[in-house]
Order: C-alpha cells, then structure tokens, then sequence
C-alpha cells in the first residue's frame, strides 16, 4: 500500500542477454517486480526510509544506506539533473529475488527513476530516465549493460547495445511467443560472474553470434519462427557460466526436448529461461522445473508474454 504523500512505481523483472544478446538484448517479464515508494522532502538529498522484502518485514541483506542500494542511488542522479530543492525519500520493495539473474539491480532502480520523475516539476519522457536507472545498475553489477534496465523500463524486448546508448530500439516480437523463467534457489553475483568472462573471442566464435544476433532481430522484425529458433542461442557466454548453475544441462534439454525454441541462462544466472509456443508454456515450465528439483534445487517460474510492460506509476501524487 503506498503511504500519504508518497508516489508508487513498479518496475517488472527482466531476463538479461535472451541467450544472443550478451548486454545489449532484454526481455521484461510479467509478475515478479520491485515497487519503489517515494516523496519529496525539505531536507536535500536522497534518503531510503527502509527495504522490505516479499514477505513485508525489513530485508535482512539490502542495505539502506544511500550510496549502496541501486534505488537511491539512480534516483539521486535523476534529481540532481533536474535540479531541484529540497529531497527525496524512497521506500523499496524487493519483489525479485536477489542475484538471481532476473534483473534484480536494475528493477529497483528503474522503480526509483519512474517514482521521482512522477514527483519532478516537469517530468521527463520515459526513455530519458535509461541514463539514470543505468548510474544505479552499474553501481551493482560492476559493469555497464543496459539489458535489465531497458525491458524494465519500457516492456518488452529490447536492443540496447552500449555502442548505441541511450538510444534503445524496442524490437517487434513474434507472434505466439511466451517466456518461461526458472528460478532454481542459487545465488550468482553478476559482478563476480562478469569478472571471470574470458576479454578476447576468436574471429570465428564473434562473427558465429554476430550472425545469430542479426539472424535474430531480422526474425522477429518477419515473425519467422524458424529463423528465431535458429539464431536464439549463446556460444560466446552461456559455455562459460552454465557450470554454476549445476541444474541447467538438464533443465535445457528438458525444455528443447518438450519443443521450446530455446533456452539459456537469464542474465548471470541461476535463473533459467526458455522461449516457447504460448501453448507449451505451462508444460515446459514444468518440465524445466522438474529438472532443477531432479537435481536438489527447489525453484520458483513465471511464464510471460514477450510484450509484457515496463514500469508504470501505480498511484497517482
Ligand atoms: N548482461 C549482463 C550479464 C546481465 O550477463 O552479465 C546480468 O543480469
């Protein structure tokens, strides 16, 4: 419930990478989301009242200390930019789990930026709020993607290669298409998982993913199926994280089996995700599920349209 005086958004999860698009492709997903809570306050400067988490009580990890929770921090750049007196006082609710590979980091700074810019004097338009979500994300995962903020803020699947920031193009998504996400109970830092990514490809695995990811964009742009399940793989990244996460050889072929187009790790993982027919959906998430407990991990799913929305403000000032 938002308090009086105080403005809510919710921010939806996101599923980072989509298997070929190692940082620069995002996917939102329906369901699990963070809710930020904010108002303006004559004391200036940024503060988080509290973090709660799912189940209503105080987080017992989140800090709430202003330079370390993504939330502040993107809400602190967007308004100093716009330049304003006074302060701003947040309430986070985590609804993604952390390190979970469902965007977690970036949901709640999208949160933030959508809830202050509901407060500024002269809002800015939704896509100028990227920069600011991407100064809390990066503080968190120790690296600049904007493949988690982007589909958090605008829904959908997006295009967000760094190269073209802030510029994000959102991409036309096939017809019939649902995602299904896995939640195994694990836990992967993004940052630490970044850090052990081999820097250098050869000529040949960087142009084989740079096929997949044109491949990929012109399949959605033609609603091809064929050429989506074609080029809806990783063979840069996915080789190098999927022995963290113990449940997912098994899980992946449970899902190729049962006819998804696709499957990989959700971002830095543990999270699993497959895109499917809307009808194989449920089957598969249960297949995919049965796999992780199979292997000694209880787990969470959610299943999606693949134009799920981003972030909206959920009570008006
Ligand atoms: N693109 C980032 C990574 C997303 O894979 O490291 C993290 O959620």
């Amino acid at each position: 419930m938002t308090e009086p005086g105080f403005v809510s958004a919710f921010a939806p999860g996101s599923i980072g990478n989509v298997a070929v698009g190692f940082d620069m492709l995002g996917l939102a997903i329906a369901g699990a989301g963070d809710r930020v809570s904010a108002r303006r306050v004559s004391d200036p400067g940024v503060t988080i009242r509290e973090v709660r988490g799912m189940d209503g009580q105080i987080h017992p990890s989140l800090s709430a200390a202003a330079d370390e929770n993504t939330a502040s921090i993107a809400a602190k750049s967007l308004w100093f930019a716009a330049g304003h007196r006074g302060g701003i006082e947040l309430i986070v609710h985590k609804g993604v789990p952390l390190k979970s590979g469902m965007g977690s980091s970036a949901t709640s700074a999208v949160a933030a930026v959508v809830a202050v810019n509901a407060l500024l004097d002269e809002p800015y338009p939704t896509e100028d709020l990227l920069v600011h979500a991407l100064a809390g994300e990066q503080f968190a995962s120790g690296g600049l993607h904007a493949d988690n903020v982007a589909p958090s803020l605008i829904g959908g699947l997006v295009l967000c290669p760094n190269v073209l920031l802030p510029r994000m193009v959102s991409l036309k998504v096939p017809t019939g298409v649902s995602s299904v996400l896995v939640h195994p109970d694990l836990e992967v830092s993004t940052a630490d998982s970044r850090r052990g990514l081999a820097k250098t490809y050869s000529q040949e695995q960087w142009l084989t993913q740079q096929g997949y990811i044109a491949g990929f964009i012109a399949a959605c742009e033609h609603d091809d199926l064929d050429l989506f399940a074609k080029c809806l793989r990783d063979e840069l990244i996915e080789p190098q994280r999927a022995a963290s996460i113990p449940c997912f050889p098994d899980a992946k072929a449970a899902a190729m089996r049962s006819g998804a187009f696709g499957c990989s790790i959700s971002g830095s993982g543990p999270s699993i995700f497959a895109l499917c027919a809307d009808d194989d959906a449920e089957n598969i998430a249960a297949i995919m599920k049965q796999a992780c407990q199979d292997a000694g991990y209880e787990c969470q799913s959610w299943i999606s349209p693949m134009n799920s929305p981003g972030a909206c403000i959920e009570t008006a000032k």
